[in-house]
């Protein structure tokens, strides 16, 4: 099996995994944004969708919403923790018999016939943990979709920026003082990631060249009992497009969730963000900016992609 597959079944069946994920649009401003984009791509292609796969559906942030909109879906998960969130959750709201929970890895759909799903989705990256299986991976979706696929994978234009800027995510921290562990590591880390930080241009021109974030340390530290990030696949926007050209979809669009915030400092996202009007104002203006082709690569994860087959 390849060790992508078998990290990320370590790392995402960890047993508070679930509880953390589920609570990501209470702590970050950048995953706001990110599921409020996707949201809104989301619920402006119903017409005519009636099933619906989600590959990597994690905690259930959009299979619920789907269920909720009368679609039947099938939540897909490498994860048992992050599936019983997501039942949790669904049952809360009134549509755990809307949803089949089916626990597998993207890298073998061999279950699900051509065409069997009106739409496809995965987001937040699932496709880009499979590596180095991303294109099939892409392929077996395609297979499966009857009408509308949208994806969102690892972005190469938006994480490169990262290698340059340890404290990136400090600038979307909703509230300093909370007692999420990633927002009290990121807070307590902030003055040593600067003082320990150097700008190493081979390390940029790497990932610039192979898209891959992690690698051989990866792999070490799997082989010895730990439990590392995924190793993640970035794709270059015009890669992804020609990829989902290859496998049929046709009328992609593109969009990159996270560009417009990005150029806005912490203090003043934050204000935004607590008032309630400015709020679901700016995210509107989000979803119309980080949609313009011209900055799509620039979102800050993220890469979105959507077509119909
Ligand atoms: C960042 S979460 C995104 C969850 C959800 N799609 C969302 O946007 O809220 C990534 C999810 O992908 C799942 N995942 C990772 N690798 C996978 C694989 N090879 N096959 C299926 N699921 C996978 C993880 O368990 C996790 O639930």
């Amino acid at each position: 099996m390849d060790y992508s597959r078998k990290i990320s079944e370590r790392l995402w069946n960890q047993p508070d995994k679930g509880e953390l994920e589920s609570r990501r649009e209470e702590t970050f401003i950048d995953d706001i944004i990110q599921k409020s984009h996707i949201e809104k791509e989301l619920l402006s292609h119903l017409d005519g969708i009636r099933t619906v796969f989600d590959g990597g559906a994690g905690c259930g942030r959009f299979s619920i919403l789907l269920a909720k909109h009368g679609c039947e879906v099938t939540h897909f998960d490498i994860s048992q923790p992050m599936i019983e969130k997501a039942k949790e959750r669904a049952e809360k709201e009134g549509v755990l018999d809307k949803i089949t929970f089916v626990r597998g890895a993207l890298e073998d759909l061999s279950d699900f016939a051509d065409q069997s799903f009106d739409m496809v989705i995965s987001f937040d990256a699932p496709i880009s943990y499979t590596h180095p299986n991303q294109e099939k991976v892409i392929g077996e979706l395609t297979r499966i979709c009857r009408k509308r696929i949208i994806i969102s994978v690892s972005s190469r234009l938006g994480y490169l920026p990262y290698l340059a800027n340890p404290i990136q995510k400090n600038q979307f921290l909703l509230d300093e003082n909370c007692d999420d562990p990633f927002v009290r590591w990121c807070v307590e880390n902030k003055a040593n990631a600067v003082e320990s930080f150097s700008f190493h241009k081979d390390a940029v021109m790497k990932l610039w060249e192979d898209g891959l974030m992690g690698g051989s340390e990866e792999i070490a530290e799997y082989e010895n009992g730990g439990t590392p990030w995924c190793i993640t696949y970035t794709f270059m926007p015009g890669e992804l497009e020609n990829i989902l050209r290859r496998f049929g979809v046709k009328e992609i669009t593109m969009a990159g969730p996270g560009a417009y915030a990005r150029t806005i400092p912490n203090e003043l996202l934050v204000k935004i963000m607590n008032d309630p009007n400015q709020r679901a104002d700016f995210l509107e203006v989000c979803y119309r900016y980080d949609a313009n082709p011209y900055v799509c690569g620039m979102g800050k994860d993220n890469l979105l992609a959507s077509g119909v087959l």
